[in-house]
């Protein structure tokens, strides 16, 4: 698939690739930001691995070359600095009829609106491009910033007593899900 660009006032969304190991790895390696992250969650005191972090970003390298990628994993960009601030996805299901949502930003940059607009640009691109008929997103019930989020962009909660353990640390935790059809 040819290179593709989002933009939005203040971002620009364009392919998360290997090149930008380094400043993904800024927050990656930030136990506040991986905290509720199901795959990027660590116990306090730890560090996730850039191995794993440069694994994942040749992943979606990968899936950026292909026709109809199964996912699509966006560095979002300020327009005014030029960094790369944070990582956005929408990840299909099979059929491709539905798409989850998932995010991560670095945490100089919380708190100024930055993930809602990306967000509500991915909603519009999932909805008019890839063409699903539904988004969901999940999260740690506690993770009011990532709930927030959800909810500024229009989903709707479906439920908050969803059983989640953490892979990489066996934590158990309670999960919420949001969600938005086409159309609503
Ligand atoms: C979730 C996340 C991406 C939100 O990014 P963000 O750019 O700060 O989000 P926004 O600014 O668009 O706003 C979302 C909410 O964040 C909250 N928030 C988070 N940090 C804040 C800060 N430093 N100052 C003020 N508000 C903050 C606010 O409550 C805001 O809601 P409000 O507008 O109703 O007050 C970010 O907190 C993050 O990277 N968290 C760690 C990774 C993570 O948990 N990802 C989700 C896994 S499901």
């Amino acid at each position: 698939m040819s290179e593709l660009i989002l933009e939005t006032s203040r971002l620009i969304l364009r392919p998360l690739s290997a090149k930008d190991i380094e400043e993904v790895y800024e927050y990656n390696s930030d136990y506040e930001v991986v905290k509720y992250m199901y795959e990027l969650s660590v116990k306090p005191g730890e560090v996730f691995p850039k191995e794993r972090t440069l694994e994942f970003l040749c992943g979606c390298d990968q899936e950026w070359k292909k026709e109809k990628p199964s996912f699509y994993e966006f560095a979002v960009i300020e327009k005014e600095s030029r960094k790369l601030i944070g990582n956005i996805c929408a990840y299909l299901n099979e059929d491709g009829t539905e798409c989850e949502f998932g995010w991560s930003f670095n945490r100089k940059y919380h708190g100024k609106g930055y993930c809602t607009e990306a967000a509500l640009k991915l909603k519009q691109f999932a909805f008019n491009t890839i063409k699903v008929k539904k988004i969901i997103a999940r999260c740690d019930e506690r993770n009011n910033p990532s709930r927030r989020v959800m909810e500024k962009i229009g989903l709707k909660l479906l439920w908050q007593n969803g059983f989640r353990r953490y892979p990489n640390t066996g934590e158990e935790s309670t999960e919420a899900m949001y969600f938005i059809e086409n159309g609503e």
